[in-house]
């Protein structure tokens, strides 16, 4: 029997101006499963979610959803294929309140703009599910505050949730901890497990407590090509691994 790979990239490579950034990376990330992505700073981490979220056509090679074709789709229509998104760095709308960031999110999944005469039930139906969603990553009490000055932790939540507004299968979440302290990433955590339910989710993160915690597999890039995938335990013994990058964490 063959395990069903949701996601899987083939040959994938990119280049920006002929620096080499992706070099033949074979992904493959299993439904159902939550995957890491670790390696050094460089290592193209980010370029790689770039690029099978659709912010970048590749040089070479073909990014696989569901075992259908999807390579050079736009966003909207990755989004549109069940493929959701965070970013490195915050991009929730500063100036808009947390219900309107997560409306937008819900919003770009049906590929409607928000519109003031839209049949109302419309309407209704939106902010229903705008509201749930904010009552489960704890925003509700400070839905009608502006993105921009909520909590550093709490605006991370928003970023995260905004991934998941749009109901994707599959959630790609860029170091969804970065900048956070101790207890704000035991939170994060705990609710990119309490959100994730049920979906497959790829993760890019630095912190290996985190990874070693949250991962069921995990995949080593290592200067734009994969050095090892594999369950935690495989990884942490995995000697490439190691010389190349987990030993200087270690003792
Ligand atoms: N838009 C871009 N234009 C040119 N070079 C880029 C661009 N984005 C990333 N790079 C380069 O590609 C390499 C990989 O970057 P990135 O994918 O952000 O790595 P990571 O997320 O693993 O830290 C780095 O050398 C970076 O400087
Ligand atoms: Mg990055």
């Amino acid at each position: 029997m063959q395990t069903m790979n949701i996601l899987e990239t083939k040959g994938l490579y990119h280049d920006f101006k002929g620096l080499k950034v992706l070099f033949d990376v074979n992904l493959e990330v299993r439904k159902g499963e939550r995957h890491a992505v670790i390696g050094p700073n460089g290592a193209g981490k980010t370029t790689l979610f770039n690029v099978i979220t659709g912010a970048y056509v590749p040089s070479k090679g073909k990014v696989l959803f569901r075992g259908e074709d999807v390579t050079g789709s736009s966003p909207e229509q990755m989004v549109r294929h069940g493929i959701g998104r965070s970013f490195q760095i915050t991009s929730t709308f500063s100036k808009l309140t947390a219900f309107q960031n997560i409306r937008i999110g819900i919003l770009s999944k049906r590929g409607v703009r928000f519109n003031m005469f839209q049949n109302v039930d419309k309407i209704e139906d939106i902010t229903r599910e705008t509201n749930e969603l904010l009552r489960r990553i704890n925003l509700y009490d400070v839905r009608d505050v502006p993105a921009g000055t909520l909590a550093y932790g709490q605006q991370r939540s928003l970023e995260i949730s905004m991934a998941l507004a749009t109901d994707p299968d599959l959630v790609m979440l860029d170091e969804p901890s970065a900048g956070m302290s101790k207890e704000e990433t035991h939170y994060a955590v705990e609710l990119i497990r309490k959100i994730t339910k049920g979906k497959t989710v790829v993760i890019i993160e630095h912190d290996m407590d985190v990874v070693f915690s949250l991962a069921d597999r995990i995949t080593v890039l290592h200067q734009g090509t994969i050095l090892a995938s594999g369950s935690p335990s495989e990884i942490r013994e995995n000697q490439a691994v190691k010389d190349a990058y987990l030993g200087e964490t270690e003792e």
